[in-house]
């Protein structure tokens, strides 16, 4: 049956190759197609259909085929799975039923699946073909593996390829690959050297699914055919601005665990944007199909790109995605993600062309709509007397429209005051009817419009681009490289920023527009706070504050986000009146997760907080140097105090590393802190303490069982923890009670157990190190979440 096939194809007359193919794609014979993932949804979704379309278009080549589809699964599991997704490939409206119907058959026959997992199965598949190959006496050209795994999986599969299923000399290997390709730049180049250490790299093909869109791989023929128009204009003395943009409307649920590490400047801009930023500023080459010369005239770009810094960018993120990430990373209801799903960022080239002209990079989930532009916008000298509405008086703009939005079609628009494009080639055509609708604000009717005769998808596209060896559609390890050096130190300077949060949907209105200024970039609005209303369908009592008492002290409780508003608001009247009274504020501030989601709020919401005259001292602390992720400065450090605008000799961090040790008796730490306290604090009176509850009943760093009460006159003292790191600093009670103002900040589901036993037992420091809170002749309040108050 399989001879027949092969005989069938390998009879049917060859058709001349493209023009830039390589010359080993244009040599025909045998191709072992190796589907690695075969199975999961990428290939489900559009890599077998793109093979089938790609089977169908080279049936007449003179080539032949055989598809290997490989998964982890042993074959009795794995192949029922395979046939119902290569059931459902389909031909495009061209072919005939019938022949569609032969066509899928044959593709059926020549697909079967085989496990892939050891050394020793990928020594079996290249038997395998070895054998097909003398059995059919056919002459190999190629075997072109997808990899369709996780990348944790690329380096070890590519050493299987490399030992055991490389190809008969004379044929080409392709491995392809799918991002993420490293997480910033040292992770890509362990990467790139660990599969160089296999693969060659012409034998690597990076798939940046955008450049497989009709419309962004017709860019640079597009600024080619229309060189005569674009010349005189494509520079800063024209250019008003470049915008590339892709907005989605969904979030990102059931793909957290990835998304989380990764965000949206690494998962959208840093490939797909920057790759169309290129393609739209570099020089363009003398031979498009040169690969080594669009190669270096993208390279070049990325050199003359001036660093993005902090003020090149702006972050969101959706408000339900807290929750999301929750839910998905099960954790708990205070941790708090600065994962971005939305990015603006405002780069500029160093080039006497582009000098000074703003090319925005933005994407986002959760916004109105979904649409994929990138769009040259011109500056417009025209100044309209009376018709303002002519032709001339309108936006000057070039569009190249990816898809969805209200055009809802690939397409490049060139506005009619700008020129008449010539059209790229046989496979675009020219729209003249229009349906009313506009595009970044001129109607379509006011544009000239081409659109692709036949809409592709952009994996069918990049398949059929492997096969002809096309490596300009796919990213080579230098441009990935270059790509990274430019976003990774931006990446590193945002890792501690806030997002601002935003709603999602329509509602998100005005909350993400953004003002260029020079090479800065920002919100328009400067203050964010999300009401209720513009959430939508929250009920006002979901958002109530109530009061009470709890162990006879006051008690505020709320939901989480509401419970950390109010207190934000209570410390910061509290240190304006400080302040007032004697010209200072000393707040005491305890470690752990609890307060995170409090700094955030002081950090995006309390622009008139008075930090200049604020101290900030610590409740407790951990005996790891201040550098470590497990130290509360540390993490005061870096979800407060470098937010703030609070002066550097406020900060008073607790000496836990002297003498190049950690919490040793003899340095004296504790005395050391006790005397700065004492010197700086009046009575050694905090004005503000802020303290948590763990859920054995201990707080600051008092645990249960550990003598807490016999610390006497001290007011910091060295104590243990039953949990690592064992050694810690802590306020003594004395310290804590002579506060003016205690708050005990408890939330979370995890805390409802723990609550519910404080509201029932006694004063009991030794079990309940808690209960020894009762500053005397200052105030407690106890601030608790519905979900540990309710459970
Ligand atoms: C992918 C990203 O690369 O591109 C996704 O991982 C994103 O997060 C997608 O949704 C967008 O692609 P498209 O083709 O739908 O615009």
């Amino acid at each position: 049956m399989f001879v027949t096939v092969l005989l069938l194809l390998v009879a049917l007359s060859a058709q001349g190759g493209h023009s830039e193919e390589t010359e080993e794609a244009q040599r025909p014979g045998h191709v072992s197609v190796i589907i690695v993932g075969a199975t999961g949804d990428l290939a489900k979704k559009y890599l077998w259909q793109g093979f089938f379309q790609l089977y169908v278009n080279q049936v007449s080549s003179g080539n032949t085929f055989f598809f290997h589809g490989g998964g982890l699964s042993p074959a009795d599991k794995g192949t029922p799975v395979l046939f119902e997704a290569l059931k459902a490939v389909s031909c495009s409206k061209d072919v005939s039923q019938e022949r569609c119907a032969v066509l899928k058959d044959q593709f059926l026959r020549l697909s079967q699946y085989r496990q892939l997992k050891t050394l020793e199965d990928y020594q079996e598949l290249a038997k395998h073909i070895e054998q097909q190959l003398q059995e059919e006496g056919m002459t190999e050209a190629g075997r072109l593996f997808y990899l369709s795994v996780p990348a944790f999986a690329y380096a070890d599969i590519a050493e299987k390829i490399n030992s055991s299923c490389r190809p008969t000399s004379g044929a080409w290997l392709r491995v392809v690959l799918e991002k993420p390709f490293g997480h910033d730049f040292r992770s890509a180049q362990l990467l790139a050297s660990h599969l160089g250490n296999s693969l060659k790299d012409e034998e690597m093909y990076r798939i940046d699914h955008y450049l497989g869109k009709q419309v962004v791989s017709k860019i640079l023929p597009f600024r080619i055919e229309n060189r005569e128009f674009l010349d005189p204009i494509w520079n800063k003395h024209y250019i008003e601005r470049i915008e590339i943009v892709v907005k989605e409307t969904l979030d990102v649920t059931g793909r957290i665990p990835f998304y989380d590490q990764y965000g949206v400047i690494r998962d959208v801009l840093q490939n797909h944007l920057t790759e169309i930023m290129t393609l739209l500023t570099m020089k363009l080459p003398k031979n498009v199909s040169s690969n080594e010369e669009v190669l270096q005239n993208k390279l070049q770009i990325f050199s003359s790109l001036l660093p993005l810094a902090k003020n090149q960018a702006v972050i969101g993120q959706y408000q339900a995605y807290k929750s999301e990430v929750q839910q998905e990373l099960n954790k708990t209801k205070d941790h708090v993600s600065l994962t971005p799903t939305f990015a603006a960022v405002l780069a500029h080239i160093d080039e006497t062309q582009y000098e000074g002209v703003p090319i925005l990079l933005t994407s986002g989930k959760m916004l109105d709509e979904r649409v994929g532009y990138a769009r040259v916008l011109f500056k417009n000298d025209m100044f309209c007397l009376q018709k303002h509405n002519g032709i001339h008086c309108k936006p000057k703009q070039i569009v190249f429209y990816f898809g969805h939005g209200d055009l809802q079609y690939p397409a490049i628009l060139v506005s009619k005051n700008l020129f008449k494009p010539t059209l790229i080639d046989g496979d675009w055509k020219e729209v003249t009817e229009h349906t009313d609708v506009s595009v970044l604000g001129l109607s379509v009717s006011d544009y000239y419009v081409q659109t692709p005769t036949e809409q592709r998808e952009a994996y069918a596209e990049l398949i059929s681009h492997i096969l002809a060896g096309r490596k300009n559609s796919f990213i080579s390890t230098e441009n990935l490289l270059a790509s990274w050096s430019l976003w990774t130190p931006l990446l590193s300077s945002l890792a501690s920023s806030f997002p601002r949060i935003y709603p999602g949907g329509v509602d998100n209105g005005g909350l993400l527009d953004v003002r260029l200024k020079g090479r800065d970039i920002s919100y328009n609005s400067e203050v964010v706070i999300i009401s209720p209303d513009q959430v939508g369908g929250t009920s006002a009592n979901n958002y109530q504050v109530m009061q009470g008492k709890f162990r006879s002290a006051d008690m505020v409780s709320a939901w989480a986000e509401e419970l950390v508003e109010r207190l934000a608001v209570d410390i910061q009247e509290a240190a304006e009146a400080a302040v007032r009274e004697s010209g200072v504020f000393h707040l005491a501030l305890s470690g752990g997760s609890t307060p995170l989601a409090l700094f955030h709020r002081l950090v995006l919401h309390h622009f008139s907080f008075p930090w200049r005259d604020t101290h900030v001292w610590m409740v407790d602390e951990r005996c790891v140097p201040l550098t470590e992720l497990e130290s509360n400065f540390h993490s005061m450090h870096e979800h407060l105090l470098q937010h703030v605008r609070i002066p550097y000799y406020n900060i008073h961090p607790m000496p836990v590393q002297l003498n190049q040790r950690l919490c040793v008796e003899e340095d004296r730490g504790a005395l050391q802190y006790e005397k700065e306290l004492s010197k700086w604090v009046n009575g050694s009176s905090f004005h503000f303490v802020l303290l948590g509850v763990g859920y054995d009943g201990h707080t600051a760093s008092l645990f249960p069982g550990s003598k807490v009460n016999e610390h006497g006159e001290r007011l910091v003292a060295l104590t243990e923890s039953p949990v690592k790191p064992h050694q810690r600093m802590s306020l003594t009670f004395n310290a804590i009670n002579r506060a003016h103002r205690v708050a005990l900040l408890v939330m979370g589901k995890g805390k409802h157990e723990l609550i519910t036993q404080l509201s029932r037992v006694k004063d009991n420091l030794d079990k309940y190190p808690v209960t020894g809170v009762k500053p005397d002749p200052g105030t407690l309040i106890w601030y608790i979440d519905y979900d540990a108050l309710l459970g």
